[in-house]
């Protein structure tokens, strides 16, 4: 899960293209590097470390030429080392290529490469591409046929961009099962793995189907089909505001994004009633019934499930996409699978899709990008509308998922309208203001190793978000789980002072969560309550607006977001950037 970027212009690119992947960086951040055509000479310069450590050591944007491609790397295959950052180079330094995916049979493939006397410099598995890419150009001087040819050995996934020395004119794109999007612009042109990359200089992008491949010049574009046929395909226009990118004020994306979620909840509710009643019409109609989706995106899910289940007497389950073929005997025609996914792109949630339209299964997405890979697979698409999100943890994704699901399960309960989302945002400002009350309790509980979060029933996958936040971004071991389930053997690693949040609002859970939270207590943990009710059981109390039970998750997470971001802040981690993760993650 890389990001890539390339560009042919009128005008010098490296600026254009340091731009693009400060903006993709959420897509890895191990390693990055540039290459440009310039006088005849293909210039590569890398390195492992941050953009901003590569540009201040290495002068990216010193590189000459109109024409370039760059890469932000996280690592697969070989560790995180200068040497195999990307750009990557063939023997005779005649072309570089940028990778964003993984190739499955690069072994083999080296090997064979090896015997004929090619010589590698990286451990990766993209320099094979480079290798055999020159192979193929030697037999055809042309550029797009020759990558095409070279694709054809390639087993696994991939999105390339390769620059010819001999053609500072072109760059050539492919794509298998990995995003790659070209950009129009006004005397340039871009291809990406991401809209983000080149929104700056413009909103005119053309989506690669899987298998096609692209040439680009500073003014066309040629997209051949994967049986080697030209297509012509009309630009979309993307809607992305660039000024929701920035970060404005606040000191990180994500603190940004989570303040955002006054705006983006009501963003999310604009749905068309067309669309929202086909969609619920699908779900009534369907026979098996899974949903599904990864990380905080699954968590949604199961908000999902849980009304579908109890207030629509719908039976239906809620899988990790990873996991969704051990489920799939159940789908076929007739069967309805709902995905759930900010970014589209998920590897192993297009994974899910494509093994439930193999089995005959109609595909409902919910996700953020629009043109994503998840929504031109769909049946049907509800768009989150929460613009770009940029912290690699989802923050207003999760609460728009929310929103939507809602607004999806009241429509199947045949309610003309979701009562209680136009209360929202007044809801999500009260939510906010907890800020003050969590940093304290990040100051008292800075050195505790361990975290808890429990809730029941409807609040269980907030108890899972507030864990996967605080892991992810602070790096603080935690568990979330059923109430319910802390006696069959997590209450055995209560000690004194340790630290447990209770999601627990008024209704039908409450007294239960109530007795939970006595027999934590008894044991000396140390109890954070988010509720709109006071207990004395609580050693902290964070109190959160009232608001429909159906939308209480959405105010319940903020203080879990607030409370992982300012840990991460506490402790000095990089909240935008956590160590090993990438916010799309397009490899399975
Ligand atoms: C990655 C991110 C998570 C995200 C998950 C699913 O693991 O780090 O924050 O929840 O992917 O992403 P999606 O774009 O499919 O919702």
């Amino acid at each position: 899960m890389c990001g890539i970027i390339g560009c042919v212009s009128e005008g010098p690119v490296s600026g254009i293209l340091l731009d693009g992947l400060k903006r993709v960086e959420y897509r890895g951040y191990d390693s990055a590097g540039m290459a440009t055509v310039n006088d005849g000479k293909l210039s590569v310069r890398k390195g492992a470390g941050r953009i901003t450590d590569i540009e201040r050591r290495k002068h990216l944007s010193a590189l000459g030429g109109n024409v370039g491609i760059a890469h932000t790397r996280w690592a697969t295959h070989g560790g995180v080392t200068d040497r195999n950052a990307h750009p990557h180079t063939s023997c005779g330094d005649t072309l570089a290529v940028i990778h964003n995916g993984i190739i499955e049979n690069y072994i083999p493939l080296k090997t064979r490469l090896q015997s004929k006397g090619h010589v590698f410099k990286s451990e990766t598995d993209t320099e094979v591409i480079a290798h055999i890419i020159e192979e193929e150009y030697g037999k055809r001087s042309d550029p797009l046929r020759a990558t095409i040819a070279a694709t054809r050995k390639l087993e696994g996934q991939y999105a390339i961009a390769v620059l010819f020395r001999d053609r500072p004119d072109v760059i050539v794109g492919a794509r298998k099962d990995a995003p790659l999007i070209a950009g129009i612009g006004d005397g340039q042109m871009f291809i990406a793995s991401d809209i983000l990359a080149f929104i700056e200089h413009t909103d005119k992008t053309v989506f690669l189907d899987n298998q096609e491949a692209a040439l680009i010049t500073k003014d066309s574009l040629k997209i051949l089909g994967a049986d080697g046929r030209e297509l012509s395909r009309e630009p979309t226009q993307v809607a992305w505001e660039l000024s929701n990118i920035s970060r404005t004020k606040y000191a990180h994306h994500t603190l940004k994004e989570i303040n955002e979620q006054r705006q983006t909840v009501a963003a999310a509710a604009v749905q068309d009633p067309a669309k929202l009643a086909a969609f619920a019409g699908a779900i009534r109609k369907a026979g098996t019934i899974f949903i599904t989706g990864s990380g905080t995106s699954y968590h949604a899910g199961l908000l999902m499930k849980s009304r579908l289940n109890h207030e629509a007497g719908i039976r239906c389950d809620t899988v990790v996409s990873g996991e969704l073929k051990e489920h799939s005997a159940f789908l076929g025609k007739g069967s309805v699978l709902i995905v759930l996914s900010q970014s589209g792109e998920t590897a192993d949630v297009l994974e899910a899709v494509k093994e439930a339209k193999g089995r005959g299964a109609k595909v409902l997405s919910i996700v953020n990008v629009a043109g994503s890979t998840l929504s031109r697979e769909s049946d049907q698409t509800l768009l989150l509308n929460c613009g770009p999100e940029v912290g690699v943890a989802a923050t207003k994704s999760f609460t728009a998922q929310a929103v939507v699901v809602n607004m999806v399960v009241d429509a199947v309960l045949g309610r003309k309208r979701s009562e209680g989302v136009e209360e929202l945002p007044k809801a999500v400002e009260e939510a906010l203001k907890t800020e003050r009350q969590i940093k304290a309790i990040v100051q008292k509980y800075m050195d505790r190793p361990d975290f808890y979060f429990v809730g029941r029933g409807y609040q269980s996958p907030v108890a899972l978000e507030g864990a996967l936040k605080l892991k992810e971004l602070s790096y603080i071991h935690a568990e979330g789980m059923p109430a319910s389930e802390l006696k069959h053997g997590t209450l055995a690693l209560i000690e004194t002072g340790t630290p447990v949040v209770v999601i627990n609002p008024s209704g039908e859970n409450h007294a239960d969560t109530l007795s939970s939270s006595e027999e934590l207590r008894a044991r000396g943990a140390d109890l954070i309550g988010i509720s709109d009710v006071e207990d004395r059981v609580y050693k902290h109390f964070v109190r959160v607006p009232r608001v429909q039970p159906k939308f209480m998750p959405i105010v319940e997470v903020i203080p879990l977001q607030l409370l992982a971001y300012h840990f991460a802040v506490a402790k000095k981690r990089d909240p935008d950037y956590p160590r090993n993760l990438a916010k799309s993650v397009t490899v399975k």
